[in-house]
């Protein structure tokens, strides 16, 4: 696609990466052309902010996607991606879809990408190239010139991840359940959002599950840490173990990653190869926690120590904003990497 103008569709222009897409798009300057965009039936007649520009919302109708050289899918469809349902349409109507969405991220044939660790992936896509996971994406930035130079074999990773992760019916529910408790009538599970989007209260609290449990007793997006981690460093062999715990925090995922490497190196080694890892801002002497880094692009590394009882192993605290790299922001850079 080596084209002066983009034309562009995006589907879910409503939701969290929706908006986020679009704000990214702007900042970035990406040479968009037309713009097309479309949500759910509800949202039909909408007016959403591009730049200056105010676009209108359309019901989602494959008949308008002729034209788009480029669609991004951030819709959702019940428990699966809007792009389950359209992103063939899309392609056969000559647009390559970069998804957000989990439908397809471990599909042969589908490229998973994030553009700093595995961008020559993006070239080899039949019409559809994934964007992975946000707690996957920020992990894989972080750790990405460790594994190139040093190997890893082993990655254990506790995540503490946004409401915001779960879309705008996340970051409802956590407003409501705070307004429920400061009136008084915190009741646990009830909340002002009729569908139940967490298992658990969320506010005052912290849930250790995210997605359905399935093999072994770990959660989906557990397994979506390992399989796809594994998938971006091509290295099925990577033993990767994840605990994915829901916090009530508006936006901005963070993450306690432990590492074992194939080679040996002294603490100093791995703070050189994180301080010069593309997208990573690393901080020695202080750390980072979501209020600060959220509305940011960059991945935030700190508190690196080495394992008293390893010295093949380290552990690090790694924030990101689960909206912007860990969807919008990876998802734009990998369209920019198509337009070289
Ligand atoms: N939130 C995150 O941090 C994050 C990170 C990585 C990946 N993702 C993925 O990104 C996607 C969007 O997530 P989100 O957080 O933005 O969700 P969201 O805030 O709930 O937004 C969902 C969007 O999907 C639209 N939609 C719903 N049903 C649709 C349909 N049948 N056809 C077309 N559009 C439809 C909604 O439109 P209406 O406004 O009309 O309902 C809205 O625009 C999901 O696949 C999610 O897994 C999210």
């Amino acid at each position: 696609m080596i084209r002066k103008k983009v034309n562009i569709g995006l589907v879910g222009a409503t939701g969290l990466v929706g908006q986020c897409i679009l704000r990214v798009l702007a900042e970035r300057r990406f040479p968009a052309g037309n713009i097309k965009l479309w949500a759910s039936a509800r949202s039909a007649g909408k007016k959403v902010q591009y730049g200056r520009k105010v676009c209108r919302v359309n019901e989602i109708d494959p008949d308008e996607f002729p034209g788009c050289d480029l669609i991004f899918f951030a819709g959702t469809e019940g428990e699966k991606g809007a792009s389950r349902i359209f992103s063939e349409a899309a392609i056969r109507a000559g647009a390559v879809v970069i998804d957000n969405g989990s439908d397809y991220r471990m599909d042969q044939g589908v490229p998973l990408v994030v553009p700093e660790v595995n961008p020559g992936d993006a070239f080899k896509h039949k019409g559809l190239i994934a964007n992975p996971n946000c707690s996957t994406i920020q992990m894989a930035v972080a750790l990405n010139l460790i594994h190139r130079k040093l190997g890893l074999k082993r990655i254990v990773v506790s995540t503490y991840q946004a409401v915001s992760g779960a879309g705008r019916q996340g970051t409802q529910t956590l407003e409501s359940e705070i307004k429920d408790q400061s009136f008084g009538k915190a009741q646990g599970k009830k909340t002002r959002t009729k569908k139940i989007i967490f298992p658990r209260q969320i506010a005052q609290n912290v849930i250790p599950q995210i997605s359905d449990f399935s093999e072994l007793g770990f959660s989906g997006e557990e397994w979506k840490m390992v399989k796809e981690t594994q998938k971006i460093f091509h290295d099925k062999k990577l033993a990767v173990n994840a605990t994915t715990v829901r916090v009530p925090v508006d936006t901005g995922h963070s993450e306690s990653v432990y590492f074992e490497t194939r080679e040996k190196a002294g603490l100093g080694v791995v703070e050189k190869l994180l301080a010069k890892s593309p997208g990573v801002v690393f901080s020695k002497n202080s750390y980072h926690t979501p209020l600060e880094i959220a509305g940011k692009d960059e991945v935030f590394v700190s508190r690196l120590r080495p394992d008293p009882f390893d010295p093949q192993a380290f552990v690090m605290w790694v924030a990101a904003d689960n909206l912007r790299k860990g969807a919008a922001t990876n998802a734009v850079q990998i369209a920019e990497l198509l337009l070289k």
